[in-house]
């Protein structure tokens, strides 16, 4: 195995009924002003926000909720967050929700340590995170793997057109996680499909790396890749299955918690590929698409533009995931590709651009998505094979 270093401090409190104890753990983390953010109306409409605040003030704790964020979140409502927070001398932010308040709450978390920054500063590097606010999660859906993640992902709305980032760094390392599987079954079965889709996606942007070698890690990944394969499609049928959606909801957080991407760092400065994360953000952010649909509507289209760089990778693939066993690896890596397009139409999500938008794209929408993807022709995408902006407009026509 190669060199690597693991860090994954955050504190999983996972099973039904666990949502009481988010009170004990905000205390253990130190935290005594809590402000608390929400997304839009699901948490309030099932009784979560009242049912906690009400649970974390009986625990001694003074209690600040803050609700409005949007899915793809926005940097306008992280900043006019962040004053809030600092007006109410928070002290912790937990974050009630799935990746886009727990990105907010990153954000928030950094921004009022250093109120006189704007934040989108930290996002474009112009400003170093150096001390962030404890930061804990009640989780509401499985998805971004934000939870236990290091990333943090915020469209930029004050810029036209916006601008979606990611930045990753350990003051993006959650505290805790209270994983309750049963607050996730009130999600329209869309938004299970497409966290369905985001965590599968998760595992293979790591396992299509060219730093190969590492059994076991391969290993987590094809376990991985079977669980949600079994698991999302049940979810999807009956969000009442408390099997699946546990199930579902721990794969969330395995998938993006850098273990099934173990021994593919180091020697580059990404753990993985992400060429379809960039190509689907970038989507998102001219066209607010959800994440999970931006990543299917590409994925299949990817696959096939970049196989033959290691058809024995994607062969591998076919075999642990769907136990493909075509002695023509080129057949095989076919077979896992289409079985891979079937499993996301499975899960109710697009494979083309056209599914995606609901329209035929034009050429001035592709175009729109090259630049944001490129950042102004200015980067390169992936590591399985290295994407140019004239790659990337390519993928996105053959995807229509
Ligand atoms: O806003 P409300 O009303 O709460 O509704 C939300 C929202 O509309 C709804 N929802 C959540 N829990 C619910 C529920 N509805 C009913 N019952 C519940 N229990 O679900 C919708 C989507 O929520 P969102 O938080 O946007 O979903 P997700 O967890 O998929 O997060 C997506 C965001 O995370 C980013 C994505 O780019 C996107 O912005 N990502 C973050 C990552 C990270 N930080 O590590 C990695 C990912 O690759 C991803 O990029
Ligand atoms: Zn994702």
């Amino acid at each position: 195995m190669r060199k690597f270093v693991y860090y994954a401090p955050t504190e999983i409190v996972f099973g039904p009924g666990e949502w009481v104890k988010t009170a004990a753990e905000i205390r253990k983390f130190g935290g005594s002003r809590v402000f608390m953010i929400y997304g839009g109306h699901s948490a309030v409409k099932s009784g979560l926000i009242g049912r906690l605040t009400e649970n974390l003030e009986e625990a001694g704790l003074t209690v600040l909720a803050s609700g409005g964020v949007v899915p793809n979140p926005c940097l306008s409502t992280a900043e006019q967050m962040r004053g809030e927070a600092v007006k109410f001398g928070a002290d912790f932010i937990l974050a009630v929700g799935g990746g886009s308040v727990i990105d907010t709450a990153k954000a928030v978390a950094h921004g009022a340590c250093a109120p006189e920054v704007p934040i989108w500063d930290f996002w474009m590097k112009k400003a170093e995170i150096t001390r962030s606010l404890p930061i804990g999660t009640v989780l509401t859906i499985a998805a971004a793997g934000s939870e236990t993640s290091d990333s943090a992902v915020i469209t930029n709305d004050l810029v036209d057109p916006p601008t979606k980032r990611g930045i990753t760094t350990d003051f993006n390392r959650c505290r805790f996680a209270v994983m309750d599987p049963e607050l996730t079954m009130t999600l329209p079965v869309w938004q299970i499909g497409a966290g369905a889709a985001d965590i599968f996606m998760h595992t293979s942007e790591r396992f299509f790396t060219t730093i190969l070698g590492n059994h076991l890690t391969d290993e987590i990944a094809g376990g991985l890749f079977r669980d949600i394969l079994k698991y999302g499609p049940i979810g999807v049928r009956d969000p009442k299955n408390y099997e699946a959606m546990s199930e579902i909801m721990w794969c969330g957080s395995i998938s993006h918690v850098g273990l099934t991407g173990l021994g593919a760092r180091g020697d580059t400065s990404r753990d993985g590929d992400w060429a379809c994360h960039q190509l689907g953000m970038a989507m998102s952010a001219i066209g607010d698409y959800t994440h999970g649909a931006t990543l299917t509507a590409v994925w299949g289209t990817w696959a096939r533009y970049v196989m033959h760089e290691n058809i024995s990778r994607f062969a591998e693939f076919a075999r642990m995931t769907y136990g493909i066993t075509a002695e023509d690896p080129e057949k095989a890596a076919e077979e896992g590709i289409t079985r891979t397009e079937e499993f996301f139409r499975a899960l109710g999500m697009p494979t083309s651009l056209t599914g995606l938008m609901g329209h035929k794209p034009d050429e001035k929408e592709l175009h729109a998505f090259t630049d944001e993807c490129s950042y102004g022709h200015t980067r390169t995408i992936g590591t399985f094979k290295v994407l140019d902006d004239r790659d990337m407009l390519e993928i996105y026509r053959r995807a229509e």
